[in-house]
């Protein structure tokens, strides 16, 4: 079994004075839901999402050796860097970079010898209520692996991968599914070969072409900042009273979309989908203390979706992350009904009317 001490390095071949990296990682949107972690982000249950396309976070990474070219008081022993967000300097973000570099730095013990400035954006429109922290950073984890990787050339395309998932996941735990594949588990699984608390895999059964392009149109019912956010969520499911059964109705639920992945069993699909939406949400309202993170307007549209279902027997379905935004998920040769639906009766739920169209992508990209 691979261990977190394996992906500790011991010695680089190479040195590097500075040079910059770019990448951009994808949002993911889970089917099966990671909901309550352990200890250094260790999730709970093992989750499965599919990767999207167009929501991305574009990430450049420049770097100089301090001794270099630094400002004076970068010194040694502290990380240094600058953030951009869209091309300007956004310190709010920094905390968050501060405690992933100090989480990271025994896997990347060269953090304190660089000076980093760290450029940022993303496709989406930001305050869009789309969390940009499992894409920014799995773009942030590439950056990085890329300049592992050039202290250390030797290093095989398979440890570059799960390394890049295993830094991710430390930043954000679902960015540990934003890194390579269309659809990725996280967490182990007994029945899934590879699968692993640390990183997340690409998954490595049969997966029908019922399947390949499925659609993602993200309608934005509420950009506001969350009330509650995922890591009191999380840490709510300690304490709650249904955790463990919920925990082993999500091994359970991955075993069902094993075999519908294969069979292409999109009304099964719908099933599982919806209930784990459902049941991340109950989980929430059954906390002590409970949330609701669901506006009027994320039922109007799950009713919405369940009558036109009924009456077209199209199958699209919906599915929720931590927030009041809807997932609405449909086959690739669907789209040109469900957009139709969509724009004439679901429109008028989102804020400003706007949604995003998304799909199925396949994981970061170098750029
Ligand atoms: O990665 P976090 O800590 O923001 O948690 C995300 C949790 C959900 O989006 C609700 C579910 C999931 O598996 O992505």
């Amino acid at each position: 079994m691979i261990e977190a001490t394996d992906f500790i390095p011991s010695k680089y071949s190479q040195t590097i004075e500075s040079g910059n990296f770019q990448w951009s990682a994808p949002s993911n949107i889970a089917l099966v839901k990671y909901w309550g972690k352990k200890d250094n982000q260790i999730p709970a249950n093992p989750s499965v999402s599919f990767t999207l396309n167009n929501c991305k976070t574009i990430t450049k990474l420049a770097f100089a050796k301090k001794n270099t070219s630094t400002p004076v008081s970068a010194s040694n022993d502290t990380f240094s860097f600058d953030l951009l967000f869209e091309g300007k300097p956004k310190e709010d973000f920094k905390p968050k970079i501060q405690k992933f570099f100090e989480r990271i730095e025994i896997y990347l013990p060269f953090l304190k010898d660089y000076h980093f400035t760290i450029d940022t954006e993303n496709t989406f429109p930001h305050s869009s209520g789309i969390a940009s922290s499992a894409s920014g950073m799995a773009a942030l984890a590439m950056n990085l692996m890329s300049l592992e990787k050039a202290l250390n050339p030797e290093m095989t395309d398979n440890y570059f991968y799960q390394k890049a998932s295993l830094l991710a996941r430390l930043g954000s735990g679902s960015a540990c599914r934003s890194v390579k594949g269309q659809v990725v588990v996280w967490g182990n699984h007994a029945n899934i070969k590879g699968s692993s608390d640390l990183f997340g895999v690409e998954f490595p059964n049969a997966i029908h072409d019922n399947f390949k392009n499925f659609q993602d149109t993200i309608l934005l019912v509420d950009k506001g900042e969350k009330q509650v956010s995922s890591t009191v969520g999380h840490d709510l499911m300690h304490d709650h009273p249904f955790a463990e059964r919920r925990f082993a109705q999500a091994h359970e639920n991955l075993d069902k979309l094993i075999t519908i992945f294969e069979n292409g069993n999109v009304e099964e699909f719908i099933k599982v989908v919806e209930s784990e939406a459902l049941t991340l949400h109950a989980m929430m309202m059954t906390s002590m203390p409970y949330f609701i993170l669901m506006k009027p307007n994320t039922l109007q549209i799950i009713n919405a979706i369940w009558k036109f279902r009924n009456d077209t027997k199209i199958p699209v379905c919906f599915t929720l992350d931590a927030g009041a935004n809807v997932h609405v998920l449909y086959p690739n040769n669907t789209k040109e009904k469900v957009l139709q639906f969509i724009a004439a009766e679901l429109v008028g739920y989102c804020q400003n009317a706007q949604y995003i169209c998304d799909e199925i992508g396949n994981g970061a990209i170098q750029s």
